[in-house]
Order: structure tokens, then C-alpha cells, then sequence
């Protein structure tokens, strides 16, 4: 058994700690805070690391929001970094321009409908083709809602059957595909042959990537959740199909916590609070070789660099409660906060009381 000090740090720091890592996705369930804390981890890789990309491959693209600053799917230097560069993919957007070979549309939108992800198998070997030939120490992944993250991490095999499918296709119709390019005047160039190199072609970046992925060392996925009954749900999940797909993760970020401060006198929030820690405890419990970091939910959003930088104390050491603090101006805050609760709960009461008269 484990003693304690063998326990797992509750921070980031071992990601950062581990150079060798040139791969490292963040995802979870929409809106818990993965493009924030994605953008935090590559904020904080690049202190320590050559070059940082990050790239979104969500299409409800916010690298721009957290950021506040425009991107796209060239990588763009971030503003005030020297080392520090974000992408953003569009998985559907891209695949026309590859797809769109005249004459072929038919043909391939009967395929892309054939093998559902092919299209943005397409885009996103395209995307990793691209990044490979850049010189980045390590790529930040801000992925998409749970499904779609592994349907990125099956594409070996949905490309497979893509191959197979175009084969299969081929034989049926023999040299029909082929003639029909002809008859509309396009050149072998663009026919099915290219198509299918150009398949192949893909099948190669994407297998050799995904090679990357399986190894501990180049590769890990963070998981960023919050501590409610279905997002814990949605953690199993995903710890289990990444063990499926042989993919590292042993790092959970829980977001969005409550602490004991100012408004706890508040019944609502002692009740979430209740219910947060009943799941925060059933996350040490199933993840106890995981390094858990938690972060605190903050009154406002964590918009552009400042915000995010000053939020990345969370990430390299356990959140501290400014009530433990102790600051003078928290407490008159608290003072004030309570005034205003214990003047609303009377003004309840009273209201209470009339209604009861009447009836
Ligand atoms: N701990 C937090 N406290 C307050 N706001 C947060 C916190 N974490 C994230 N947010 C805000 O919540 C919103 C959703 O976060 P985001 O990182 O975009 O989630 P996701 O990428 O998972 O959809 C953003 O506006 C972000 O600024
Ligand atoms: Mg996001």
C-alpha cells in the first residue's frame, strides 16, 4: 500500500515536470472548463518548454474568448508571449477543399456519409500533417465534448474502413469511376486514384501519430470535470475508453468548486457544498493514483491573459481560502453580504406573514 508521501501531488506539476511529453489533451463535458484550463496548462508549459501550440479542435471554438484575441487555423503567436502559439480546427469546415475535387463530390459525400468521421479524420490528419512539420516542443489539445474527443482517437480505424469501403466500391464498379471522370473531363490528377493516395496517405500520418499517442511518454489526457453526479459519470467514461484506446491519463482537474467563504451561510450553497463534497470524495476514492487538482469557482469568468494567469496559482498548489486568509476587507465583505441576506430573509418573512392573514 501506498504511504502517504507516495501519494499523488494535487497539481499539474507533473505534467510540467515531464519533458519528454510533446502531446497533451484536456477534455471533458462541455461548459466544465477545458479551454480554460487548457489555456492555463499551455500558459504554464510555456515557462518551462521551447515552444507551446495549443489547439482547439472544438467546434464551439474559445481559445479566442479565454484569450481575447482572434485566431485561426494558422498558428498565431499569442500576445504577450514570445514562445506561445494557438490554433483553431474546424473539423467541418476544412475537408471541402480536400474533398472538393470537381466531378468526384458525389462520390465522396456518398463515401463521407458511408463512414461517418471520415470527414473529419480528413481535416484532422491534415491538421496533425501540418503541426508534425512544425518544430513545437509540445502541442496542447483543447478537445471537443467527450464523444467527439475519441472519435478523434479512433480515426486509425475509421480511415481503415474508409479504404476498405473505397475498395470495395472500386471493384464493384470497376473502371466505371475512372471512365466518369473522363466523360467530365478531369484529369487522373484529381480522380479516384489521387483520392485514394491521398487516403493512404493519411492512414500513414494518422498511424504514426496514433503510435505517439499511446506512448506514456509523448502522450497524456488530462480530464477536467466538476464535481456533480454526472460529470463523475462522464470521468469513468473516459478513464475507461482511454485505457481501451491505451491512451495515458492520470491527472483530474476538478472545477468549478465551492469553498467555505463569504456566502456560506447561504442554504443553497451549504447544500451544494455538501453534495460537492460528496463527490469530490468518490473522485479521490475511484482516482486514487490520479493527481487531483481542484480549482475554486471564482464570481466572474476567466477572460483573457491576466485572468488566466493569475487562476494558474490553482494549478501548482491546493487552493486556499481567503476567509483561512483571514483578510480584513473579505470579512467586511462578509459582514455586508450577511446584512443584505438578513434584510431580504425579513422582508421574506414579512411577506410570508401577510399571505398567511389573508387566507
Ligand atoms: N473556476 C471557474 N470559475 C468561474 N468561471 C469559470 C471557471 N472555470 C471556467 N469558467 C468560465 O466558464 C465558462 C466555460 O468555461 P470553458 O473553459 O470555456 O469550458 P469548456 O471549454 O469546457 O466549454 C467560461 O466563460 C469560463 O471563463
Ligand atoms: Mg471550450
Amino acid at each position: 500500500m501506498a504511504s502517504n508521501q507516495d501519494l499523488p501531488e494535487g497539481t499539474v506539476q507533473n505534467i510540467l515536470d515531464q519533458e519528454s511529453l510533446k502531446w497533451v489533451f484536456v477534455g471533458g463535458k462541455g461548459g466544465v472548463g477545458k479551454t480554460t484550463c487548457s489555456s492555463i496548462l499551455s500558459i504554464l508549459l510555456s515557462r518551462v518548454r521551447h515552444s507551446v501550440l495549443i489547439i482547439s479542435t472544438d467546434p464551439a471554438h474559445n481559445l479566442s474568448d479565454a484569450f481575447q484575441q482572434r485566431f485561426t487555423k494558422t498558428p498565431t503567436l499569442v500576445n504577450g508571449f514570445t514562445n506561445l502559439y494557438a490554433m483553431e480546427v474546424d473539423p467541418n469546415v476544412e475537408n471541402e477543399e480536400m474533398l472538393g475535387s470537381e466531378g468526384m463530390d458525389g462520390f465522396l459525400s456518398d463515401l463521407a456519409n458511408a463512414i461517418p468521421g471520415i470527414d473529419e479524420a480528413m481535416s484532422f490528419s491534415e491538421m496533425l500533417k501540418l503541426v508534425q512539420t512544425m518544430d513545437y516542443s509540445v502541442i496542447v489539445f483543447d478537445t471537443a465534448p467527450t464523444g467527439h474527443t475519441l472519435r478523434l482517437l479512433q480515426f486509425p480505424s475509421t480511415l481503415e474502413k474508409g479504404l476498405a469501403k473505397m475498395m470495395t466500391l472500386r471493384n464493384k464498379f470497376g473502371g466505371m469511376l475512372s471512365q466518369m471522370t473522363h466523360l467530365f473531363g478531369v484529369s487522373d490528377d484529381f480522380g479516384e486514384g489521387a483520392i485514394l493516395g491521398k487516403l493512404e496517405g493519411m492512414k500513414d500520418v494518422i498511424e504514426r501519430v496514433n503510435k505517439q499517442f499511446k506512448d506514456p511518454d509523448l502522450t497524456t489526457f488530462v480530464c477536467v470535470c466538476i464535481p456533480e453526479f454526472l460529470s463523475l459519470y462522464e470521468t469513468e467514461r473516459l478513464v475507461q475508453e482511454l485505457t481501451n484506446f491505451e491512451i495515458d491519463t492520470h491527472n483530474i482537474i476538478i472545477n468549478q468548486v465551492l469553498h467555505d467563504e463569504e456566502d456560506a451561510e447561504s442554504k443553497l450553497l451549504k447544500a451544494r457544498m455538501r453534495m460537492q463534497k460528496k463527490y469530490i470524495d468518490q473522485f479521490y476514492m475511484l482516482y486514487d493514483d490520479f493527481h487531483i487538482t481542484k480549482l475554486p469557482l471564482l464570481p466572474d469568468e476567466v477572460c483573457g491573459v491576466e485572468a488566466l494567469k493569475s487562476f494558474s496559482c490553482n494549478f501548482l498548489s491546493p487552493y486556499e481560502s481567503p476567509i483561512i486568509r483571514g483578510k480584513e476587507e473579505v470579512l467586511e465583505q462578509r459582514v455586508s453580504t450577511l446584512r443584505e441576506q438578513l434584510k431580504d430573509a425579513e422582508a421574506e418573512l414579512e411577506r410570508q406573514r401577510k399571505g398567511k392573514q389573508k387566507i
